[in-house]
């Protein structure tokens, strides 16, 4: 279904899953990456402590065995992330000035991890999560930064100082990752609790906005990425057309949308909220399907078991033992019906 997807659009559409090479059963990955999931992001592989445990040396082993795994199935691969303030090596935090972090670590960083893993690579979240959840409406991308309570860990000096009062961290990693991988891969800023008419969203295009004007990397190199971890609760998600009109903004700039950690928490394991949990998905998926800006969307964790929110949470789209939800169902339809040409 996904190449009718893919052929309706007008261009490829990526949708997948993360993927780890511990994670089992291989048995239920093969199957589900060559029938379902077209497009595999590394679960933890590409992140800068797996990628850089020393300090200078480059350690792509997983980052690179995930996408050989979505290569030899003919799936496509996303790179996430070059920058968080989270996973982050043992040696960085602390240790350097901020001109050392912004003119040399994180640049090199950038370089030595997308210039690694070469061309083929959909989308790399250079920044991860740099907004705060405390932004209010009309502020500045800085202050959006510079709001993340946990934001001056990652670059702090041992009392928790904030080291980088400007956003040069962020414009040193975007010009690297602009000037190192391909001219087909969109560089992402990346965040949770984003996707309507909120602050925070607000604040996500004020940086994508601020990274244009400040780097020249063209609007149409860039992509804001929506994690959508969510909650099947009032207040929990956003609606269609919430999203719909956040996307069609960034399309008139020509930024790309991206829904990129789908998962939807329920408070009950039960047949109600499986099917609310289904609704939202679709919802979701459509908001992106019919949008012509949005052409990847990635599940966050394959199968309950397997879950970053724990199985209890059953957030993802199959069950503890693999099998599909009434979410996985409500998926396949939605992206029946706009294969099939059909209105949302
Ligand atoms: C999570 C992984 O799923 C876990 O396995 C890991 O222990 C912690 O990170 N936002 C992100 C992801 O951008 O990288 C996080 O992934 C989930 C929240």
């Amino acid at each position: 279904i996904l190449p009718a997807v893919s052929a309706r659009k007008g261009q490829a559409f990526h949708f997948g899953s993360t993927y780890d090479t511990t994670e089992a059963p291989q048995s239920w990955f093969d199957t589900m990456f060559e029938s379902f999931f077209k497009h595999v992001v590394s679960e933890n592989g590409c992140k800068w402590d797996a990628t850089e445990p020393e300090q200078g040396v480059s350690n792509l082993t997983e980052c690179q065995a995930c996408r050989s795994f979505a290569t030899a199935r003919g799936n496509s691969f996303r790179g996430h992330n070059t920058f968080w303030h989270q996973q982050m090596p043992a040696w960085l935090p602390g240790n350097f000035t901020a001109s050392e972090l912004v003119g040399n670590i994180i640049p090199q960083h950038v370089k030595q991890e997308i210039g690694g893993m070469g061309p083929s690579v959909t989308s790399w979240d250079v920044v991860n999560e740099v907004v705060g959840d405390n932004a209010t409406t009309g502020m500045t991308a800085l202050q959006c930064v510079l709001s993340k309570a946990d934001w001056p860990t990652v670059t702090a000096d041992g009392s928790g100082i904030p080291l980088v009062k400007d956003l040069s961290f962020v414009y040193a990693a975007f010009s690297t990752a602009f000037a190192t991988a391909g001219p087909n891969t969109r560089l992402a800023v990346n965040d949770y609790n984003t996707g309507g008419q909120d602050a925070k969203t607000e604040c996500e295009i004020a940086l994508i906005k601020s990274i244009h004007e400040n780097t020249h990397i063209p609007f149409d190199r860039l992509a804001i990425g929506f994690q959508s971890h969510l909650t099947a609760a009032v207040g929990g998600f956003y609606t269609k057309s919430e999203l719909a009109t956040t996307f069609s903004t960034l399309a008139k700039l020509g930024v790309e949308a991206m829904i990129t950690e789908m998962d939807i928490e329920l408070a009950t394991n039960s047949t109600a909220f499986l099917r609310y949990q289904a609704a939202i998905w679709g919802d979701y998926l459509d908001a992106c399907l019919y949008a012509s800006n949005c052409n990847e969307f990635i599940n966050w964790d394959p199968r309950d078991d397997l879950s970053w929110r724990g199985l209890p949470a059953a957030a993802t789209l199959f069950d503890g033992e693999g099998n599909p939800k009434p979410a996985a169902y409500e998926v396949a339809a939605r992206l029946e019906n706009f294969a099939a040409g059909k209105p949302e």
